[in-house]
């Protein structure tokens, strides 16, 4: 049972007595290391009345209020915002969104005030279909590997597609796959099995149709965007590290750390990245009446000093969020406010001048086999922010959950001096198999500026 305040129709807009005029009730959904450095930003905030986290972790707990939800199950979401009334959702992770929880608030008679930050379902599937996504940038022109589409019943035409390219082939499942449906083949024959064995249901439904493209050689980059549906401001860029291995070796991992900012991401290169694909893919959204109120996490890569489209996201990246969120000065309520008033373009934000590096420590054996409910320990952590990603309490001490278990965020001067703060916190915090990546952002620093 939640507050009921009395509520009272004035001017056409509910008033609800008891609730402290401008400040906010939000709740953020997700658990990871992204959502507590989210809510990290959020807790900072003078307009925040009060934050709920669904069902968040044991970090965002020292943040705000841990509620246990089913973030997938929109009528229990849904019970609590009404009975809490919470005024401001943001949305996490992508699969909420690419369920249709905007679509969801929007037709509800009780929710329809509720700001909701993340896109209808229509423009999650930005995220949620590569052939959608792909269509779209071709329909707008927006600079993008050259791709194919292909189901089982054009196979035949797909091998011929393959045979087109050259080494190495890119084949992308359609639809979500837990971040495992992109996969990169050296041969023409080792592609032409991998085509097969997706489309025959290798991601389930989500390999019904392969996207097939071009392989594109650069470095890449992630830029996020917040938007209004027509305005937009602009965040840090990041680069994120993938691989288990320093050197950027070994197995995907689901993020081992992330830099900002980016060298080569010099004002003219954003200047490319706005102009060519930040600008016409908000254009090309409101020509197509889709709403798209949230984050946009553009993935880019830069082939010589050209800006593309490898994905796009409905959502803020994770581990870059959890650099990204350091250097953002600007109050990002203030932000989500102009997202409700639709005059993002009145809003500033401020970046940090610093670097900020965040470094993940994992589970031995990840992204294998690993064991869970290893005891963590946290010593003296004075110069970084401690993001939770897997962790849980057990009996009031604290337990590894999951493969990411800790993101370990720092400011320095340089990408390099952050690093090092990054380093020497992570030496303070134990568990058993712990395993992190010591080269975050080196291969920038030669560009370094
Ligand atoms: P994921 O994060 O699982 O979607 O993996 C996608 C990754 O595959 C990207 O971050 C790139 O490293 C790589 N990738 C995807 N498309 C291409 C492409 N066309 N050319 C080169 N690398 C690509
Ligand atoms: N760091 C990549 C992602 O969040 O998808």
């Amino acid at each position: 049972m939640g507050p009921t305040g009395l509520k009272i129709r004035a001017f056409g807009v509910f008033l609800r007595l008891g609730k402290v005029v401008g400040m906010k009730k939000i709740l953020l959904l997700g658990s990871g290391g992204r959502e507590h450095a989210l809510a990290w930003k959020i807790a900072q905030s003078p307009q925040v009345e009060k934050l709920y986290i669904a069902p968040g972790n044991p970090g965002t707990a020292s943040l705000g209020e841990n509620v246990a939800l089913d973030i997938r199950d929109f009528d229990e979401v849904a019970a609590f915002v009404i009975d809490y009334e919470v005024d401001t959702l943001v949305v996490g992770p992508e699969v909420p969104l690419v369920e249709g929880i905007a679509d969801y608030f929007a037709h509800h008679s009780l929710l329809q005030d509720v700001c909701v930050i993340g896109p209808s379902k229509a423009g999650a599937q930005l995220e949620g279909s590569k052939d959608f996504a792909k269509a779209f940038m071709t329909r707008h022109h927006i600079p993008t590997a050259r791709y194919s589409t292909f189901t089982a019943e054009t196979l035949e035409e797909g091998i011929e597609f393959l045979r087109s390219l050259k080494p190495p082939f890119v084949l992308k499942a359609d639809g979500l796959a837990a971040g495992k449906g992109v996969v990169i083949l050296p041969t023409f024959e080792e592609a032409c099995a991998e085509l097969k064995v997706m489309l025959d249901g290798e991601f389930g439904v989500a390999s019904s149709k392969v996207v097939i493209e071009e392989f594109l050689q650069g470095i890449e980059c992630s830029v996020f965007v917040l938007t209004d549906g027509e305005h937009y401001v602009l965040l840090p860029e990041a680069k994120d590290y993938k691989r288990i291995g320093e050197g950027d070796k070994g197995l995907n991992t689901g993020g081992m750390g992330s830099v900002t900012p980016v060298p080569f991401a010099t004002a003219d290169w954003m200047q490319k990245v706005k102009s060519q694909i930040i600008e016409p893919t908000i254009r090309g959204l409101r020509q197509e009446h889709i709403d798209y109120k949230g984050f946009i996490f553009f993935g880019l890569i830069n082939v010589g000093g050209e800006p593309k489209v490898i994905e796009y996201n409905c959502r803020m990246g994770d581990p870059e969020t959890e650099s990204v969120m350091l250097r953002l000065k600007s109050d990002l309520v203030d932000l989500f406010e102009g997202v409700r008033t639709g005059d993002l373009d009145k809003r500033t934000v401020e970046f940090d001048e610093r670097a900020a590096v965040c470094v993940m420590l994992v589970s031995g054996g990840y992204p294998g086999n690993y064991e869970k409910n290893k005891p963590i320990t946290i010593g003296h952590v004075d110069h970084s922010v401690v993001f939770h990603a897997g962790t849980r309490e057990e009996q009031g001490k604290l337990v590894t959950s999951g493969g990411r278990v800790i993101a370990v965020s720092s400011y320095g001067r340089t990408a390099s001096e952050a690093l090092e703060v990054s380093m020497r916190a992570a030496k303070e915090i134990d568990f058993e198999g712990c395993y992190f990546r010591r080269d975050i952002g080196q291969d920038l620093i030669t560009l370094e500026k």
